[in-house]
Formats: structure tokens, C-alpha cells, sequence
């Protein structure tokens, strides 16, 4: 017999043949004279039905266990599934005692209870599905930069700086010092990288358009339900670019791209999501993907917030940081839809940030993208590349010799440039509309967590 996955199988490939699934049994139903089977290896949320005559089950034959089925697949009579495969035979290959698995036939559980099993979770409708989602939108992105002339670029994850300058770092060092117990492995202190924005800058300068999507990481000591401690990030950068729109185009363009191949192509895991776990969060994901997402100053935003009357806990000023009941409260006010807030006070900025000096306030070009349920998705701006105005910052900072090859990019054949990072797992979050970040990463690293 062939092997099938069973999604081939599902959808028809090998008809009326003989063939092999394997995979574990997620539903038995045993009766008078037959017994039903469900079995799923992943590769689609639909089981396949397996219909065997009663001789073919046996006690070890329960929900989880691994099995290896041959038969034919027919066409089914009933309407549920399109076919089935009537089992020649049936071997269970791994037993899965049900009284100790921790998850049980015809039950939901809560994301919060799966929670518990990362070596496990993964045997859930909903966490394959999550998976899947996610797969799809790594295709998705990475796509649309290679058909937009996008270079990738592999950042480096251990650096010696610190891009955000928030001072959220993790250090890295051998666990066993060989020698000098004094000197750091590398000769200077070495850390687990925040963002790959410089590295990026770096190879824009002779690439034009890069990007880079993988891991990063925030010593955050925060159980937010937005944070984690190790995170994918999306950051692209774009040399000669002048203004924000060009960014917010490209930034938008991403989310469009990526949303609709994923509605495309897993929307059975979709529904699940849109369906069971957040009902009706597929019609904000529709309203998200008909309106163009709007564009406000961070003075708009601030004068919004003043005129509203939200009892926020922390209270709004010009200057003053955007907290996540902002964030939110502005997406409610722009009709439950992406929005763009520009034009961030300077001094909230790193110093990368580019100086608008013509703005009667003093901001910086920089732009975040709230959406609802998440708020900040996505952060970006120019970068200052006028060498003067650079160095002044970082000599202000203390930062100029640590900088110094920075500083170079701007001595040496300087362009106008900007670029963004975008947080995949918020990104996931937002159109599946699920609130914890934990249940849209494998394996969720955070304070006080790193399970596995
Ligand atoms: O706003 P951030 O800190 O921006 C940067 O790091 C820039 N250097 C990116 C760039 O311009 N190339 O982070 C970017 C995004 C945030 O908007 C958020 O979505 C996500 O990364 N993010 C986190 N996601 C999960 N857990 C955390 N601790 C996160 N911190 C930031
Ligand atoms: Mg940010």
C-alpha cells in the first residue's frame, strides 16, 4: 500500500486503492458490529474515519494512542466526510494510557489548561491548528518580501549592543569559564539581541531593501499577556526613503499579505480559532481587512485621550508614554481597526530615531501600529542620518565610541532610510484573537518560566 498523510487522504488522493495512514486516534467508537476511528497526523484539522469490523479493535486501541492503519479508502456514504478508509488492519504503534493523559476524548479544554503541557499541547485540535496558522504566515511574510526585492539578512543573535538602549538585556557566557574568570568569553560583555535594527542598517546600506525574521529577546520582568521574554520578530529596513508613509505602506502591505494567504489557505484552522476560542473576532478580522488602516499624530492621540471619559490608570500628557489602556482605547476610537500613531515625543525615542526638525513640538519621525485586542504591533521610523545631528546624540548618550561604527554608516555614503520590527506572536494574536501570548508560541519562555 502507499503511505498517505492524511490530509492527501481526506481529500481524495488514492480513491478505491490500497493504502497506509499513520497517526494517533483522536476519537473511538466502537459498535455492535463495527468500530469507528478518527485518526490525525497534522497535516490538516480533519481526521480521517477509519471503519473497521469489531475484530480489529483491542483495549490498547484508545484516544492518543499511535496507530498504522491499512485498508481502502472509499468514498463515504455520509455526509460528514468525504471518504473513509475501511481497515484491513489496524497496529497500535505507542499505547497512550487514558486515565494518565492528561487531555480526554470529547472535551475542550481551555488554552489556560494546555498551557500546563508544552511537551503535550501539541496533540490538541487547537494548538495543531495554532501551528499551522503559524507555519502558513512565516511562508506568507517571507514571500512578500522576496516578491517586493527584499534581501534576507540573518542578524546575529549574540551582539554587544543594545539596540533599544531599554537596558533589557540577557548576558550571554559559557556555563563553565575555562580560564581567566575575569574576561568575558568574547572579550566584551556579550548579550542575546534585542533587535536586528543595526545589523539591518548595516547591509541596507548596500542592499537597499533587507530583512530579517527570528528570534529575539527582552529580559522583561513582566507577566503581561503581550510579553515574552524570547519572541520572532519581523524588521525590515529600506534605504532611501523619506518619509513615514513609505514605511506604514510596506508595514500594512505585510499584515494585508500575510492575513489573506492565511484566510486562504488554513481557514479550517482559522475557523477553529474565530469559531471556539474567541467567537465573532472573525468579523473585527474582516473590518480590519476592508478599511485602510488610518494615520494620527502622537498629538492627535494625546488630545483624544484628553477629551475622552475613560477613567485611565495612568493619566495623559504631552510627553508622556502610551500605556496599553491608550493603545486600546485609540483602536476603539478609530472603529476597531489598525491604526497609525507618528511623530513620537523626541525624547521617548532611542537614538536612532530621526529629529523632525521642522515639527513646532520636538518628536522624532518614528510610528507604531495599535490593533485591537494587542495594541502595539509594530514600532519604526527614519533613522537620523545626518551625521552631525547623530554624533551630537550619542556624544549627549555617552554612547559615541561604543557607536563609532555606526557613526560610520553616515560618514560613508549616507541615505535617508527607515525601517520597522513587528511582532510575529502579537501578530498571531491579533488575527486569531487570542489574549495570551503564551498560546501562540511553541514553547513560551517568560519570567520565571522556561519549561522544556
Ligand atoms: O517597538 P520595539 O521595541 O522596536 C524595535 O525593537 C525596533 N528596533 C524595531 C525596528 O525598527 N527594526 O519592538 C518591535 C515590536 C513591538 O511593536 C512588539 O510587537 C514586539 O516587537 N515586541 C514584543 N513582543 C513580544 N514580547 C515582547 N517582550 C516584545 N517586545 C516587543
Ligand atoms: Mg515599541
Amino acid at each position: 500500500p502507499t503511505t498517505l498523510r492524511v490530509s492527501e487522504a481526506v481529500s481524495g488522493a488514492g480513491l478505491d486503492t490500497n493504502i497506509k495512514v499513520q497517526g494517533w486516534v483522536r476519537s473511538v467508537r466502537p459498535q455492535k458490529t463495527h468500530l469507528f476511528l478518527h485518526v490525525n497526523d497534522g497535516s490538516s484539522l480533519q481526521p480521517l474515519q477509519i471503519v473497521a469490523s469489531s475484530e480489529l479493535n483491542n483495549p490498547s486501541l484508545t484516544f492518543g494512542c499511535a496507530v498504522e492503519v491499512t485498508g481502502t479508502l472509499k468514498r463515504s456514504p455520509h455526509q460528514k466526510q468525504p471518504v473513509e478508509l475501511e481497515a484491513h488492519q489496524i497496529q497500535v504503534v505507542g499505547e497512550c494510557d487514558p486515565v494518565d493523559f492528561p487531555f480526554k476524548i470529547k472535551e475542550r479544554h481551555s488554552l489556560e489548561y494546555l498551557r500546563q503541557f508544552p511537551h503535550l499541547r501539541c496533540r490538541t485540535n487547537a494548538f495543531s491548528s495554532l501551528l499551522r496558522v503559524r507555519s502558513e504566515a512565516t511562508t506568507a511574510i517571507q514571500s512578500y518580501f522576496k516578491k517586493n526585492g527584499f534581501v534576507q539578512i540573518h542578524t546575529p543573535v549574540i551582539t554587544s549592543n543594545d539596540c533599544e538602549g531599554a537596558g533589557e538585556l540577557f548576558q550571554v557566557e559559557p556555563s563553565s569559564p575555562e580560564s581567566n574568570e575575569d574576561e568575558n568569553f568574547f572579550s566584551v560583555p556579550a548579550f542575546l539581541t534585542v533587535s536586528g535594527q543595526l545589523h539591518l542598517e548595516v547591509m541596507s546600506g548596500a542592499l537597499s531593501k533587507v530583512f530579517t525574521f527570528g528570534p529575539t529577546f527582552r529580559a522583561e520582568n513582566s507577566q503581561s499577556r503581550r510579553h515574552l521574554a524570547e519572541f520572532y520578530m519581523v524588521e525590515a529596513e529600506v534605504s532611501f526613503t523619506e518619509s513615514l508613509e513609505d514605511l506604514t505602506k510596506v508595514v500594512e502591505d505585510v499584515f494585508r499579505s500575510a492575513t489573506e494567504h492565511v484566510l486562504a489557505h488554513c481557514p479550517e484552522d482559522v475557523d477553529l480559532f474565530h469559531k471556539h476560542v474567541t467567537p465573532g473576532h472573525r468579523e473585527t478580522v474582516d473590518s480590519m481587512m476592508k478599511k485602510r488602516f488610518p494615520m494620527i499624530s502622537y498629538t492627535e492621540a494625546i488630545d483624544i485621550l484628553n477629551r475622552s471619559s475613560e477613567k485611565f490608570a495612568f493619566p495623559t500628557n504631552w510627553g508622556c508614554d502610551l500605556q496599553t489602556e491608550h493603545e486600546k482605547y485609540l483602536v476603539k476610537h478609530c472603529g476597531n481597526i489598525p491604526v497609525f500613531v507618528t511623530d513620537y515625543p523626541y525624547d521617548l525615542k532611542p537614538f536612532y530615531a530621526r529629529d523632525n526638525q521642522d515639527h513646532p513640538e520636538h518628536t522624532a519621525a518614528a510610528v507604531d501600529l495599535l490593533v485591537p485586542g494587542v495594541g502595539e504591533l509594530c514600532g519604526g521610523s527614519l533613522r537620523e542620518e545626518r551625521l552631525d545631528l547623530l554624533r551630537a546624540r550619542l556624544e549627549e548618550a555617552g554612547l559615541e565610541e561604543t557607536y563609532s561604527w555606526y557613526l560610520d554608516l553616515r560618514r560613508f555614503g549616507s541615505v535617508p532610510h527607515g525601517g520597522f520590527g513587528l511582532g510575529f506572536e502579537r501578530y498571531l494574536q491579533c488575527i486569531l484573537g487570542v489574549e495570551n501570548i503564551k498560546d501562540v508560541i511553541p514553547f513560551p519562555r517568560f519570567s520565571h518560566s522556561c519549561l522544556l
